[in-house]
């Protein structure tokens, strides 16, 4: 593997999830890996785990770190091929690429989604402006269209709390004040399609994902009858696909509740909105499972990080 850039990336799911519970066991068994070697992290957008999670994984496995918040701190990039750049854009990503795969050795990249021109987001012109033109490996931090890491760690979490070999898990859609990118639902779809389980997809009508990433799941708008016997039930908010970007309901009866959650373990990605998208009430009981996600964010970052430096 070069690049990590989608779920397609992972040869052997059940394969990386067993090495990934492997390292957590460990950590710095593989300390002397990834000495002398760098990577750079550049952040296009906020974050808190995936910066610190992709940071201690790294150190882990002995690199050094360089983080950069591309987004305030760097020249504006222009991506287009014969662009005459005497608007608002000072650097082509031919050349930063470049020069930034002249000072590490793999650069880790996270640019969301800006939800206003759908055929721009799903060209993914950083991370895959960065793949065509940088000459080292590149890691989605969470793109346009994907959070690969993010559903790596998903599947590490249900791996260590599964209790039978075929659970229910149900993804639900909540509401949210913000117009919010599709990255994290898409990464988890394409995650669970490559599970045993019998996996559920729970929204409002309007809020259909990408039909061709949800191509074979079962889709159901009641939610309660979607919760039935979950086992696992992700919450996560996504604006609308059809309508691109736009909120087309904020349905407070869709909040996850102690009370629709039943007997099922919760997951959601972080960050989360308190009794918007889930009531305190689930997030403090002893169901939730959100800390540990954000704990298996060390041990997927580190997986992807080591099977790369293997490569190199
Ligand atoms: N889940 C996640 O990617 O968190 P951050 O946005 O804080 O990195």
């Amino acid at each position: 593997m070069k690049h990590y850039l989608s779920i397609n990336d992972i040869d052997s799911l059940p394969d990386w999830v067993e090495e990934a519970i492997n390292l957590k066991k460990d950590p710095y068994q593989f300390e002397g890996l990834g000495k002398r070697k760098t990577l750079c992290l550049l952040f296009f957008n906020n974050s808190l785990r995936t910066r610190l999670s992709t940071q201690k994984a790294a150190m882990n496995l002995g690199m050094e770190v360089m983080v950069m918040n591309f987004g305030s701190e760097g020249w504006a990039l222009e991506y287009g091929d014969g662009t005459i750049m005497d608007q608002g854009t000072s650097e082509h990503i031919k050349e930063a690429a470049q020069v930034v795969s002249q000072y590490c050795d793999i650069v880790a990249i996270r640019a969301f989604a800006g939800l206003e021109d759908r055929k721009k987001d799903e060209a993914e012109e950083v991370i895959n402006g960065f793949a065509t033109y940088a000459s080292i490996p590149v890691v989605n931090m969470e793109s346009s269209v994907g959070h690969p890491l993010q559903a790596l760690a998903d599947a590490i979490t249900m791996a260590e709390n599964k209790t039978k070999a075929r659970p229910k898990v149900v993804l639900s859609w909540a509401p949210h004040p913000r117009a919010l990118p599709h990255a994290v639902a898409n990464s988890f779809v394409e995650m669970m399609k490559r599970q045993d389980a019998e996996f559920v997809i729970t929204h409002p009508e309007g809020y259909e994902l990408n039909p061709e990433i949800t191509q074979g799941c079962r889709i159901e708008h009641d939610q309660d009858k979607a919760l039935e016997n979950a086992d696992f039930v992700y919450v996560k908010n996504w604006s609308s696909y059809m309508d691109y970007g736009k909120i087309v309901s904020k349905d407070p009866n869709w909040t996850m509740t102690e009370q629709k959650l039943g007997k099922a373990k919760f997951m959601h990605c972080l960050p989360v909105r308190r009794n918007v998208v889930v009531e305190d009430a689930v997030l403090d009981g002893t169901q939730s499972l959100v800390a540990q996600q954000a704990k298996n964010r060390i041990y997927s970052a580190q997986v992807v990080l080591k099977k790369i430096l293997e490569n190199l």
